[in-house]
């Protein structure tokens, strides 16, 4: 049983120290991204003295700060003092690499005041029906907002098109599709596929500029659309929607769901990827504090299960509902199939 070291034993404090002070880890994360350490070490700073010099923080600080990463087994320390990276760290916050999702580990880093308030925030009113955090969105606020989504959703994208077939379709709309990662990807696999980036107006022009870098205008728009709100695009026989479940409430998501099933071709596939709790709501943790994170904007969001988004889906009419872990413990796809 949790919070005890064996099913007989008497339950001891290591699990809540850990969870009441895992803010320290945050902050010694952060505190390497911001001085690029990971990067320092794999360009060869890779002893206490060496990273000292390189990141401008001195020995005593280095030797703190790897300690804390040795801890934390993102660095490994080798007998004669040598650090090296961990193989997910060399993969995704070393500068320059592809994978390089630095932005995405700290793009909530702004909330962390707020998450140490969450009581107080709690109780201080009533959810709103407002779109939480993307309610006051500016441009400036999408780009940087989407440096982060696009770091870590273009390999996301990339994973979605080897499991999911789309060999055979015409066009995709892609509601809230942030930077177009999914449509990007989808272009760039399908020479005649065309895609539609359906999103909050301040994030077209962003989404714009990434399709363009990618040189993929020519068949992948972007069209302002609040989904919750506005009608959907017809002529399309693929519906993503990827990561902003949490967002809404059951009553939005099932009338988002008919909605995307009325506009959907007959025979069109439907992809919700969303943060899902499991049916038994007891995690995994990643979707269920996302669904309180809500409390902060005050959305009227907050996690949904497995077996609810599939309901969604029964009920507007799709049918052949299928469920596929996406992102282990963080994202799950369920897809269904408008009948043709
Ligand atoms: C976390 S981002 C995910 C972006 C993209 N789907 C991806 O996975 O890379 C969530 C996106 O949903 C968009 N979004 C949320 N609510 C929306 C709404 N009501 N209408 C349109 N877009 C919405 C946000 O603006 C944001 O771009």
């Amino acid at each position: 049983m949790s919070g005890k070291t064996s099913d007989t034993a008497r339950p001891d404090t290591t699990r809540l120290q850990r969870t009441a002070k895992a803010y320290w880890e945050t902050g010694a994360l952060f505190a390497a991204i911001d001085l690029e350490a990971f990067t320092l070490i794999d360009r060869g700073h890779d002893t206490v003295a060496k990273l000292g010099d390189a990141a401008g923080i001195g020995a005593l600080n280095a030797e703190r700060l790897l300690d804390a990463l040795a801890g934390m087994e993102l660095v490994h320390r080798s007998p004669d003092g040598i650090y090296t990276n961990a193989a997910d760290v060399d993969r995704f916050l070393v500068k320059d690499r592809r994978g390089y999702a630095g932005e995405w580990m700290t793009f909530m880093r702004e909330k962390w005041g707020d998450w140490n308030r969450m009581a107080e925030i709690m109780r201080e009113a009533d959810p709103g029906d407002r779109l939480g955090m993307y309610e006051d969105l500016t441009e400036e606020g999408a780009r940087k907002y989407h440096a982060a989504t696009y770091s870590i959703g273009m390999g996301a994208a990339r994973k979605f098109h080897r499991e999911v077939d789309l060999s055979n379709r015409r066009k995709i709309m892609d509601l809230g599709g942030g930077s177009g990662a999914y449509c990007i990807n989808a272009a760039s696999k399908y020479p005649d596929i065309a895609a539609i980036v359906l999103d909050l107006p301040p994030v077209v022009p962003v989404a714009r500029d990434y399709v363009a870098e990618n040189g993929m205008s020519d068949r992948v728009t972007a069209k302002a659309c609040d989904f919750t709100a506005d009608p959907l695009p017809g002529g399309c026989d693929v519906a993503i929607q990827a990561s902003n479940l949490p967002i809404y409430d059951r009553p939005v998501m099932r009338a988002l769901v008919k909605k995307i099933f009325d506009a959907l071709e007959p025979g069109g596939e439907y992809h919700l990827i969303g943060e899902m709790v499991n049916n038994d709501r007891m995690g995994p943790i990643a979707p269920a504090l996302w669904g309180l994170y809500e409390a902060i904007p005050r959305s009227v969001g907050h996690a949904h299960s497995i077996e609810e988004c599939e309901g969604y889906l029964a009920d507007a009419g799709f049918e052949r509902i299928s469920v596929a872990e996406f992102i282990p413990g963080t994202l799950t796809r369920v897809t269904g199939y408008k009948p043709g």
